[in-house]
């Protein structure tokens, strides 16, 4: 009985050493993940005619940074589970904690359109990828809107994850954008030449694609497990809707069936977007290939 008593002892000692060393490497292989830095060229002008009323435009309703960085730019919780992370949106204004003072307009396009943090880190989260196709001018826009607003004295802490974000990133689970920006061969030309040409730029820096995958055809891409897989936009199950029942849902946040969205689709945000950005929308997503729900 003794002797069993001490095995059981031994292998008990041993599975939580194991556990131990493997905590070990996971905690080392996601810390030099986060910790990897991409080189970063020196701060350059940005091109572009910027418009602060433009920015304001992309800030609050096409590109939904106001979901993540608040009306006030000053950031704050965004993830609050420590199993998986505590992750601020940071503070973009120049007030104290804010990035404003320190930023100048290179560093911020280098966060906004490639995931990379002045000091070469890469960005968790921030959907980067989606305004990687930002035009030179929507870029210079939206940074003169950051620049516009009133200083916000707020401290944002870097990420600190718990041991599931630690998986999922050791994994390669959560990828970064900054990653999938360097990986795309050739990013889409920002061009309004038609209609369906500005729509399909819209859905890509409205984050729509981010969500309901490169090919629009939904599910569960983003977000929390908790969250419903994202709708399949191509004409397949959109086929009968016209561009009034779209423009409906979008506004009002309820389809032509009478389901309720759920707030994870922020149609509160895109529900400012102009009805002609709208209709470009509309009219681009009926031009992707039909394609079955739920392989992006
Ligand atoms: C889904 C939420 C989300 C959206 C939408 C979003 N961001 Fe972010 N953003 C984040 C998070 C989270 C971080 C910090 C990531 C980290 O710490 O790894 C971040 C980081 C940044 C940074 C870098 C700050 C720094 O510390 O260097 C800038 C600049 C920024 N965002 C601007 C924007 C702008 C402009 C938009 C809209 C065009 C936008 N973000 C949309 C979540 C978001
Ligand atoms: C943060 C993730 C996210 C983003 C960004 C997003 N969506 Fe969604 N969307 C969803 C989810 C999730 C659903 C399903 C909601 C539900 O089932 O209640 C959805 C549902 C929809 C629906 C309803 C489809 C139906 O049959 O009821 C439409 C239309 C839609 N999205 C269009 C868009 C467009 C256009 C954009 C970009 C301008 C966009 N979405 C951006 C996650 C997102």
């Amino acid at each position: 009985m003794k002797r069993f008593v001490r095995w059981v002892a031994f292998v008990a000692i041993g599975l939580v050493a194991l556990a131990a060393i493997g905590y070990g490497i996971l905690v080392v292989a996601s810390n030099r993940a986060l910790d990897q830095r991409v080189a970063v060229t020196p701060p350059a002008p940005v091109l572009g005619h910027a418009s602060v009323e433009r920015g304001s435009h992309i800030y609050n309703a096409i590109s939904s940074c106001v979901v993540c960085h608040g009306a006030d730019g000053g950031g704050g919780p965004f993830i609050n589970e420590p199993a998986m992370a505590v992750l601020n949106a940071p503070n973009l204004t120049r007030g104290a904690g804010g990035v404003g003072a320190a930023y100048a307009d290179a560093d911020y396009d280098r966060a906004i359109r490639r995931g990379i943090r002045a000091d070469g880190t890469r960005l968790l989260i921030m959907p980067s990828w989606a305004y990687a196709a930002f035009s030179n001018d929507d870029a210079a826009s939206v940074i003169a809107y950051l620049r516009s607003l009133a200083p916000v004295d707020r401290v944002t802490p870097r990420v600190r994850l718990g041991p599931v974000g630690r998986f999922l990133i050791a994994t390669h689970q959560l990828p970064f954008d900054a990653t999938r920006i360097e990986d795309e061969t050739a990013p889409a030309p920002p061009t309004s030449i038609t209609r369906a040409d500005y729509g399909k730029y819209l859905t890509r820096v409205g984050v729509c694609m981010t969500c309901h995958g490169t090919h629009l055809s939904g599910g569960h891409l983003a977000g929390p497990p908790e969250a419903p897989p994202a709708a399949n936009l191509t004409p397949t199950a959109f086929g009968n809707w016209t561009a009034a029942d779209f423009m409906r849902t979008l506004t009002k946040g309820k389809d032509p069936t009478g389901h309720q969205l759920d707030a994870f689709m922020p149609w509160r945000t895109i529900r400012n977007m102009t009805d002609d950005e709208l209709e470009a929308i509309f009219t681009y997503l009926q031009t992707v290939p039909k394609r079955p729900t739920g392989n992006g």
